[in-house]
């Protein structure tokens, strides 16, 4: 289910950059050999992850969350020459298809790919990291944005997927509303409510909260 007619997808989508070929085969594998290819970020999402980083230029970056690994290839778009992208996943099913992309976008040696679970592994990173982008499961949202928090330079960015959950987060009423749409709601007012951030919530596919540091 989208938040958006389909007219409306198409006409941001065409007024869009264009897919990268390496990104749209990488869609098209995911599709046929992974589960819940739905999970990818997708045309439009993964062009504006990119132009975030574009404009942000990040040294380092941290993605809970790598799946096939098409957010992170468009993340890396904006890295800083020497920058290194850590991207983190708990299923090590997938490492094969996101390595081999990793390798054929030409950014191996600038990734730093985890297999494991990110509460554990976020804690031993030793970097202060300039983007963050939180894409995992979606109960332990809050739990991420903690640690992730610690971990950020002052004036760097978090950005996290999903917060609009199909709209169910603001179409629900309390009683009826399911448990991660719940949890998602309470995280959106515990980023919102964090006097140590600004946080905007962008309508973009599935909601991504864009959250900078003070
Ligand atoms: C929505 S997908 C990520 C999609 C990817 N960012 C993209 O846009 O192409 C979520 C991923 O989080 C991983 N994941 C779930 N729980 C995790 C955990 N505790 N630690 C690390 N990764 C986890 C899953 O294995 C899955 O691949």
């Amino acid at each position: 289910m989208s938040l958006f007619n389909k007219a409306f997808q198409d006409y941001i989508e065409r007024f869009t950059e264009k897919e990268p070929k390496l990104l749209a085969a990488l869609t098209r594998m995911t599709y046929t050999k992974a589960h819940r290819p739905q999970m990818l970020s997708g045309h439009f999402q993964g062009r504006v992850l990119a132009t975030f980083s574009q404009m942000i230029k990040p040294n380092r970056i941290l993605e809970i969350g790598t799946y096939t690994g098409y957010s992170a290839i468009c993340l890396a778009e904006g890295l800083k020459e020497g920058g290194i992208l850590y991207t983190i996943d708990i299923n090590e099913e997938l490492e094969e298809m996101a390595q081999l992309y990793f390798a054929k976008a030409g950014i191996k040696d600038k990734v730093n790919y985890c297999i494991g679970n990110a509460l554990e592994i976020i804690p031993q990173l030793d970097e202060i990291f300039d983007l963050v982008f939180i894409d995992a499961d979606k109960k332990r949202y809050g739990a991420y944005y903690d640690l992730v928090l610690e971990k950020l330079r002052p004036d760097g960015f978090i950005i996290v997927d999903n917060v609009l959950w199909r709209g169910e987060v603001f179409t629900e009423s309390e009683g009826k509303v399911s448990k991660i749409a719940q949890t998602i709601r309470n995280f959106n007012k515990k980023v919102h409510e964090d006097p140590r951030v600004e946080n905007v919530l962008f309508p973009i596919r599935d909601g991504l909260m864009v959250v900078r540091k003070k």
